[in-house]
């Protein structure tokens, strides 16, 4: 969607798979779904180096609301959980530098049962804006697939109208993984700023895996879909969670990156132990996700254990049509190691005057690598070996023109 927003993947912090739809604050304080929550999320975010690094904003997921609207029409956030409302809340935010997010569904309900937009989508987004909203993720439960490219459009409008600058995420294509035939990205990009694609993450391997094969196996269509504004949602970050381990970790982040995803959270920021708060913050990976082209990688190589994924990412030679490039070596054995030794020139690294190559989890400089050259590298199960490949040409130019200027 070409609203001026969001023109590298958004990232953030959002609830549900890590807090899901806990609403017993009695039992649960500490994890229940209330105002208390987000702004604790908004608190670490600003104060644990997250917003330095771009994660600057926090999303409520479902189940905020009360069960009914009100005589108006108009919804209203659960009074005992959010006794501030979410007015204050996105200023509470807005104080700190962070934007807030909210979830909202298409349907007569949300997935959980709540109180849905059908037949109020411009009241609702109109409550939105009137609550300085900045993002809004549109489910996609309890609606006819059918009414799907009425809806979401509308709503794109509506938000439009308020005249807020306000991100759209839609969950559309996520319902129509059986009907692919169904899914126009052209249209879905043209109303949406992202959109989830795909199963809801879990914390857990086999979930991430799952992501991984389904975006594998369909990227001819996905890869001319995405660029700046509009963006595939391959769903949550879990990396914190205790049921993904580091390794894996460092998987998804590369994956995710090479992917140009969002790059959005779900874990408990005020418990995070401090490997995984290293892996989400890591600059060199993060810098492949923003990367201003926006390209979404592909995978160009595949065994039965290994995939190869390639990004092209800047600096670039616009006058010899050459590109720096992120790669990423995937392991998706889960007990052995492997050995992946690559020749750049044949995953399309042929700058004849190579590349400076850095890995980017080490952050060790390689030094210049030609389009004849191998990259090796032991791999660890269910783990990743990436580098970026800086053109060569380009960076030489850089420094002359340096030195000159000086
Ligand atoms: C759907 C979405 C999830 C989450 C839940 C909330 O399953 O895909 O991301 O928002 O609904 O009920
Ligand atoms: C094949 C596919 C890969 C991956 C694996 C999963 O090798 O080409 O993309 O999905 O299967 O086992």
């Amino acid at each position: 969607l070409d609203n001026g927003l969001v023109r590298t993947p958004p990232m953030g912090w959002m609830s549900w798979a890590m807090f899901w739809c806990e609403t017993d604050c009695t039992h649960h304080p500490f994890s229940c779904i209330s105002e208390q929550l987000y702004m604790d999320m908004a608190d670490r975010l600003a104060e644990d180096g997250f917003t330095q690094a771009g994660y600057n904003r926090v999303h409520i997921d479902d189940c905020w609301m009360e069960y009914t609207r009100d005589n108006d029409g108009k919804l209203i956030a659960d009074k005992k959980r959010f006794p501030s409302g979410i007015l204050a809340l996105s200023r509470y935010m807005h104080e700190k530098g962070v934007k807030l997010g909210i979830y909202e569904d298409y349907g007569t309900k949300t997935c959980g049962g709540y109180p849905g937009s059908y037949g109020y989508l411009e009241k609702d987004a109109d409550t939105f804006a009137e609550w300085e909203v900045d993002y809004l993720k549109l489910d996609g439960c309890n609606v006819n697939l059918t009414e799907m490219p009425i809806g979401y459009p509308q709503m794109s409008d509506f938000l439009n109208k308020t005249g807020r600058p306000i991100v759209y995420s839609c969950s559309w294509p996520a319902y129509l993984i059986d009907q692919p035939d169904q899914v126009d990205y052209t249209t879905i990009g043209k109303y949406c700023n992202l959109w989830r694609n795909f199963d809801d993450i879990a914390p857990n391997w086999k979930s991430i895996q799952g992501i991984i094969n389904y975006y594998d196996h369909n990227q001819d269509k996905l890869i001319p879909a995405a660029g700046p504004g509009r963006w595939h949602d391959p769903d949550m970050l879990v990396i914190g969670q205790t049921t993904v381990t580091p390794e894996q970790s460092r998987t998804q982040m590369s994956i995710w990156s090479i992917w140009s995803a969002p790059l959005i959270m779900s874990n408990d920021l005020r418990l995070i132990a401090p490997v995984y708060k290293e892996i989400l913050l890591n600059r060199l990976v993060i810098a492949i996700d923003q990367d201003p082209l926006g390209i979404m990688g592909r995978l160009v190589a595949n065994t039965t254990n290994v995939g190869v994924y390639v990004k092209p990412v800047t600096p670039v030679d616009t006058a010899q049509d050459r590109y720096s490039y992120a790669v990423v070596l995937f392991n998706r054995h889960t007990q052995n190691s492997a050995t992946v030794s690559v020749k750049l020139s044949e995953i399309g690294l042929t700058n004849p005057t190579g590349y400076f190559v850095q890995d980017l989890w080490s952050g060790q400089k390689l030094g210049v690598m030609k389009p004849d050259d191998v990259y090796s590298a032991n791999v660890p199960p269910t783990g990743v070996n990436m580098f970026k490949a800086t053109l060569a040409q380009q960076r030489q130019k850089n420094a002359i023109e340096a030195s000159r200027s000086l």
